[in-house]
């Protein structure tokens, strides 16, 4: 694998949760695989004063705790690599002081003037830390590349991203920008798009010929946890539709790419974006519904409801679930319809796309609902990465009786290779300067634009109900209303309550 030129990474808002969850062990492992720069350092900055031993503790904690495997010997040389100081990144006077740490660290480790800023902070500092590097100079390529990452959520609705947009492009160019999304960076994900164009099986049925309808669900076990202040303002819409799932719809439905390259790939999803049938304001209802997860038992344990938790309004309308249903209008998939599912507090975790293909034109064995006679291929994202096939086969004895079978592959079969993180790969294809796998300004727009009726009709209309599904279950008992064939319901990749994370099949 290339190894990118030296640099330097500075991380803001290294003392948060996601540095040591994520960032950190993601960048120890791309260590051990050798394929940082060779020279490198990673400069945190955080408002919580701690000296640089205190952050590398901190760190190898995070590493110890995240990581899938800790060895010493291979963390203890990475940890050098790390530097830490103060930060009000809010005081434009403060970046005095860091670009001369900053210039320190340089020249001590010698990585030269490349330069990867990561803004891990709360989002209202999106706008404001980029501003203020350009005002350092620090966005200036005379001695090096200039790159920033900006993390979810990239705005709040249509208005504040083409605000944040703008003022981002004030002073970087669309190149130097990383608007992370990162489902992008899983495995399986990009996955998407060799199984589709790297067989010569899939992609002839890939379309509205054969295709009768396509499913997404993202499924969490998990509630809000303590980040129900954060949850409140954001809900499941703008946390997991507006960027993952659509994007995962990007990959599923978009034309081949004229080549492997960051815009012709970006080109496509767009084109899909561009595709989605409008949702009109006053037809939300008929096209999305809303849920919030209620307190159950699950396993004899006592489960809050949303509205219980810390830092929700007790009559929030915030909603923890969600469905859509939508057309993209091309040639392609012209009058198929496509399903996101969404929820926290659900019978398992679980993230799949599901191609449902069109039953047999005549059914020659004992007719059944349509949905059990049609063909899945089922592409899952986690856990359990894979793909499975679902098709009948006969059961043995007399007669001709079918049953569904599957011919499933396993990521976890190819013994000996390890799957990378998403973020390992894109911290690493931000320092090769490979934005294949980060979302271009147009898509993150097409993609607000397409949820801003729902958005508004959430808000404005308070007749549009907010469904209470037990925590646990599949959400709302009326789920299925939005499916447009009264023979089908969704897949459910689990029947029972499974524990956290264990993935179970039907
Ligand atoms: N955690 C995740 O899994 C996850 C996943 C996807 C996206 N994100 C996004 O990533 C961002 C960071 O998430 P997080 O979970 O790490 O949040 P967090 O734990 O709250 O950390 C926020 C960081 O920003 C720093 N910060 C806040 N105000 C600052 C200021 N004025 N000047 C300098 N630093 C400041 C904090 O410093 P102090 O704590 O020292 O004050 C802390 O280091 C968020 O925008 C979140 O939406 C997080």
């Amino acid at each position: 694998m290339n190894r990118p030129e030296n640099s330097i990474l500075v991380i803001f808002g290294a003392s948060g949760d996601l540095t040591k969850r994520k960032l950190i062990p993601a960048l120890c492992a791309l260590n051990m695989q050798n394929i940082l720069p060779e020279k490198f350092a990673i400069f945190g900055l955080g408002r919580t004063k701690l000296s640089h031993d205190d952050f590398r503790d901190l760190m190898n904690e995070g590493i110890k705790n995240y990581s899938d495997s800790y060895d010493e010997k291979n963390v203890k040389p990475f940890l050098k690599k790390l530097f830490y100081q103060y930060i009000d990144a809010t005081h434009q006077d403060a970046y005095k002081n860091m670009t001369t740490k900053l210039q320190e660290i340089r020249k001590e480790m010698g990585v030269g003037g490349n330069t990867v800023f990561y803004l891990s902070t709360p989002p209202s500092l999106y706008a404001v830390i980029p501003k203020n590097l350009a005002k350092h100079n620090l966005n200036n390529e005379n001695d090096g590349w200039k790159r920033v990452i900006v993390e979810k959520p990239f705005g709040y609705d249509l208005k504040s991203a083409i605000e944040l947009n703008h003022s981002l492009h004030e002073d970087w160019n669309e190149d130097q920008i990383y608007r992370i999304d990162h489902y992008l960076g899983k495995e399986t994900v990009q996955n998407v798009l060799v199984t589709r164009f790297s067989n010569g099986i899939f992609e002839p049925l890939w379309n509205r010929n054969y295709v009768h309808h396509v499913e997404i669900t993202a499924a969490e076990f998990i509630g809000v946890e303590k980040r129900g202040g954060y949850y409140e303002k954001s809900g499941a819409l703008r946390d997991m539709v507006q960027n993952h799932l659509l994007q995962l719809v990007g990959l599923t439905a978009m034309e081949p790419p004229s080549a492997m390259d960051s815009n012709s790939i970006r080109n496509e999803t767009v084109k899909v974006f561009q595709s989605l049938r409008p949702i009109k304001e006053d037809d939300v209802i008929n096209s999305a519904m809303r849920g919030q997860y209620l307190a159950s038992t699950i396993k004899g344990e006592k489960i809050k409801g949303y509205r219980e938790e810390a830092g929700v309004d007790p009559n929030s309308k915030t909603e923890t679930f969600v469905i859509i249903k939508f057309y993209i209008d091309n040639w392609r998939w012209g009058g198929v319809p496509f399903y996101i599912r969404t929820g926290k507090r659900l019978p398992t975790r679980v993230t799949e796309a599901v191609i449902h293909f069109k039953p047999t034109p005549h059914y020659l064995f004992a007719k059944k609902d349509i949905c059990e006679s049609c063909n899945q291929l089922v592409i899952r994202i986690q856990p359990d990465e894979g793909i499975l096939l679902k098709f009948g086969m006969k059961v043995p004895g007399s007669g001709f009786e079918v049953q569904n079978v599957n011919m499933d592959f396993h990521y976890s079969d190819l013994c000996n290779q390890k799957i990378p993180t998403a973020y390992e790969r894109l911290l690493h294809d931000s320092l090769l300067g490979d934005s294949t796998l980060y979302a271009r300004e147009d898509a993150v727009m097409a993609a607000w634009k397409f949820l801003e009726p729902v958005l508004n009709a959430w808000k404005n209309n308070p007749k549009i109900p907010v469904y209470g599904y037990p925590a646990g279950t599949w959400g709302p008992e009326n789920a299925d209303n939005l499916i447009e064939d009264p023979t089908m319901t969704w897949r459910y990749p689990c029947k029972n309550l499974s524990n956290d994370g264990v993935f179970c099949e039907l």
